[in-house]
């Protein structure tokens, strides 16, 4: 299968990153997202990341000129019609995400792969909302897109080979190392990840020690480049709730019960980074 036109939804940070990065490969990508300045915020990101690039020697003017020509603003799902692929990376919420796959099903062509970014959402049930689960797969890229190696990549149910293998191939291309996951709330990344997360936003909760105690043990004492609190901001603490309440749902064990602290601060807004305050503030 030959991948030219790539759409990729939700100009938010991950959406970015990966229309960065498949621009950099030399797909023509459309950005899409509800609102043309949700598209526009996207893409000032994308501009400042290569200019990053270009400052340190990594990359030509010319070549930012080249990625950044590649990547078209989208508000609209029926420039769907045109693409290949699609890698959605909206909000992680199921609904949002069945409503979107139902409408992508409509709108893209016949041969075209939908994947899904989700950090925790099931493959198969994504896909149910569509009358082609065999092209659905979870195509799972880590934070921040550009700099992370990894992408797990999931297989629905009724998953067919060749979609896992076109899609190995992309992440590839893409300079990213993919591994093959199976469909489990959460995956393997997340699985993992998170519960020791929300465990370090409950020492904090219980008043073990400070944020800055917490995360100075998992750096200096597990070599972790950051702390569980920090990553968490980073993160996205809304993103954070949902993949517990997945992890808690999809797997019946209390052991996955949010942090009330989290719940709290998601009800405050305080969503990490992207709203300039969580467990720290940014500017
Ligand atoms: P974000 O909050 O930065 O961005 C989400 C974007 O999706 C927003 O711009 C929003 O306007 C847009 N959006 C919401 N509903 C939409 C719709 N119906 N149609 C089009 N656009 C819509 O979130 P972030 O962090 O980029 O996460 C996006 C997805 O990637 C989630 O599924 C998340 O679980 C997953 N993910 C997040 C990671 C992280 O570290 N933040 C890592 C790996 C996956």
């Amino acid at each position: 299968m030959v991948i030219k036109q790539v759409m990729v939804i939700g100009a938010g940070q991950m959406g970015s990153g990966i229309a960065q990065v498949c621009a950099a490969a030399g797909y023509d990508v459309y950005l899409h997202d509800l609102k043309k300045e949700f598209v526009e915020r996207g893409l000032a990101g994308i501009e400042k990341n290569v200019q990053r690039l270009v400052d340190k020697g990594r990359l030509s003017v010319e070549e930012k000129a080249g990625l950044l020509e590649r990547i078209k603003p989208s508000a609209d799902l029926q420039n769907a019609k045109e693409v290949d692929v699609v890698i959605e990376a909206a909000v992680e919420n199921m609904e949002v995400k069945k409503q979107l796959f139902a409408e992508l099903d409509q709108i893209a062509p016949s041969h075209a792969i939908l994947a899904t970014n989700t950090s925790s959402l099931p493959i198969t049930e994504i896909a149910a909302a569509t009358s082609r689960p065999e092209q659905v797969i979870g195509m799972h890229f880590m934070n921040p897109v550009p700099v992370m190696k990894l992408v797990e990549i999931i297989r629905g149910l009724a998953t067919k080979d060749e979609v896992y293998a076109a899609i190995e191939t992309m992440a590839k291309e893409l300079g990213k190392v993919p591994v093959e996951v199976n469909d489990f709330p959460g995956f393997i990344s997340n699985r993992v990840l998170m519960p020791m997360i929300n465990e370090a936003i409950f020492t904090l909760y219980e008043g073990v020690a400070s944020k800055e105690a917490i995360d100075e043990v998992m750096k200096l004492g597990m070599n972790h480049p950051m702390g569980p609190l920090q990553l968490a901001d980073f993160i996205g603490l809304d993103t954070c709730l949902y993949i517990m309440e997945t992890l808690q749902e999809g797997l019946g064990e209390d052991k996955y019960r949010p942090c009330p602290l989290l719940r709290k601060y998601v009800k405050a807004g305080w969503l990490g980074k992207k709203t300039g305050r969580g467990f720290y503030e940014y500017s």
